[in-house]
């Protein structure tokens, strides 16, 4: 079965900051569940690389829009690896493939009679990238997303999108699929944007070099936003050298997006896709903001035009990647806005990373070393644990079909705890002394191996370094799901003790 999932493409006018990450993990955490299902991924992420805020940045550095372009795209090709996201490509927009590409759907969406030439006339928010309708301009002809941004009027000859007599099929789309934008709330946000009247949009600009050239006027580029969306498409021709994997891929299973970008996704992207007769991607989840808490309590999110950010690569250094996606996903419930917070980082690391999940595989590595030279017993599983692990692969696999990430987390965690109160139940360290506790202490250690692994293999999308670090150390490296069932793997297998998965903080 395919599985192809998109984090959205980042822009270049600013450094990686957490808040991207946080896409890109999600993305990941998901991406690598499917692999662990046997499924074929394919997972896409990349730098969005044209228009208005690029170019402007570049010109107040005295450099080239692609120069800046450049320098921008590499620190997020070097923050994939950094928090450990399994990307398969990463696109970038000014790559002269994507733009061939896109030349090749927009002028089919010419051809089937979707566009026309007109004057169009608007606000327009430089750092949005994107001509403002009247319930989206605050006081003083303002940006409500970037707050305080002056608006510009802006005149000019373009080619315009039909996109209002797309309202009834995205009406169709909407009724036929309700499932199609999760979370509900974003669903409704989504279909009332259509409710509201859809009024054709503007896809070329004419003042404007560093774009992709519209092919029937070569005196335009298109308008960013169209070049932007069509990544998600146009890459999987090009991705792998000789290799169309189009028809492989498409339609895309998810495309992952924050709450921000969800007009262009919910209401541009299908009719545009439907106005060149191509098929629809079969989900979009929206997730909420990462928001950073200060010490009053108060809470702001965090972007660069704040400047209140969060440096993902300054937590990673004190506290690890694993900590930083556990962290994230943990402290916010996935789809929600969420506060964050160094503080909270480092308590949820000490009480559930170092002392739930941390200490549980030392003991249980230590005591199988200890009592049992390194070897898991050949002892069935205990009865009495056995049902909380029954159906614990079913409920994570539900969960994060609906990408509820954040839910399936908690499942897995919930059975990090019962290990942790079975390890103080059965107090194996009694049993130890006394010779006739043998066999009762063969099955608690067999049940702990065997706990430890189960959770473990379901938090490898999750903690993909330490998940790979504590299977080796188990003598189960599998990351399958078919073998992670409480009690697949058989007693016998040979065990190390591993230094702290989550040593304390000094
Ligand atoms: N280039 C467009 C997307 C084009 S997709 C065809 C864009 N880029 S962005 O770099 O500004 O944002 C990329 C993603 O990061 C968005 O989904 C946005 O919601 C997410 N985040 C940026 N700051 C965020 C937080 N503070 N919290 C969570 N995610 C946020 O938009």
């Amino acid at each position: 079965m395919a599985f192809y999932v998109t984090t959205p493409i980042y822009y270049v006018n600013a450094a990686p900051h957490l808040g991207h990450a946080y896409t890109a993990i999600a993305a990941d955490i998901l991406a690598r569940h499917h692999r662990q299902r046997g499924e074929d991924v394919f997972f896409l992420t990349g730098t969005d690389e044209h228009g208005e805020p690029v170019a402007r940045v570049a010109e107040a550095e005295g450099i080239t829009p692609k120069e800046l372009a450049d320098r921008n795209a590499r620190r997020f090709l070097d923050l994939m690896p950094r928090i450990n996201v399994s990307n398969d490509f990463f696109i970038r927009t000014s790559d002269p493939r994507h733009k061939a590409r896109v030349q090749e759907v927009m002028q089919r969406i010419h051809d089937n009679g979707h566009v026309y030439k007109g004057l169009y006339e608007g606000w327009y928010c430089p750092k949005c990238a994107d001509f403002k309708s009247e319930s989206e301009i605050g006081p003083g002809n303002t940006c409500l997303i970037h707050t305080g941004t002056q608006l510009d009027r802006e005149h000019e000859e373009n080619w315009f999108f039909r996109l209002s007599a797309f309202e009834g099929r995205l009406r169709d789309l909407y009724a036929s699929q309700p499932g199609w934008i999760a979370p509900r709330t974003r669903y409704n946000e989504a279909l009332s944007f259509i409710e509201g009247g859809l009024q054709d949009v503007s896809l070329s600009r004419s003042k404007l070099t560093w774009g992709v050239e519209v092919p029937w006027d070569p005196a335009h580029v298109f308008y960013v936003w169209f070049d932007a969306l069509l990544n998600y498409y146009t890459a999987l021709a090009f991705a792998r050298d000789g290799e169309d994997l189009t028809a492989r891929f498409w339609p895309a299973t998810y495309h992952l997006i924050g709450k921000d970008i969800l007009k262009f996704h919910a209401v541009f992207w299908p009719a545009m896709l439907m106005a060149a007769d191509i098929e629809l991607p079969r989900r979009e989840l929206i997730h909420g903001y990462l928001l950073m808490r200060d010490a009053s309590g108060a809470e702001t999110k965090m972007s660069k035009s704040l400047g209140n950010v969060l440096d993902p690569f300054e937590v990673m250094d004190r506290f690890g990647t694993d900590a930083l996606r556990y962290y994230c996903f943990r402290e916010v419930s996935f789809g929600q806005d969420g506060g964050v917070s160094t503080t909270t980082f480092g308590e949820r690391y000490e009480s559930e990373l170092a002392n739930e999940y941390g200490n549980l595989a030392s003991r249980t590595l230590a005591m199988i070393g200890r009592y049992r030279d390194g070897t898991v017993p050949h002892a069935e599983v205990d009865r009495e644990l056995a049902p909380d692990f029954e159906s614990l692969i079913e409920e994570v696999c539900a969960l994060l079909d609906r990408a509820e990430i954040t839910q399936a987390l908690e499942r897995i965690w919930q059975r990090v705890r019962r290990l942790n109160r079975y390890v103080e139940e059965r107090a194996p360290w009694v049993a130890a002394k006394d010779p006739a506790g043998a066999g009762e202490l063969d099955t608690t250690l067999r049940s702990l191996a065997e706990g430890l692994r189960t959770v473990t293999v379901l938090l490898h999308p999750y903690l993909p370094e330490t998940a790979a670090k504590l299977l080796d150390a188990l003598g189960a490296p599998e990351l399958a799901l078919d073998g992670a069932r409480f009690g697949a793997a058989p007693g016998g297998g040979t065990t190390r003790t591993v230094p702290q998965l989550f040593p304390k903080l000094a």
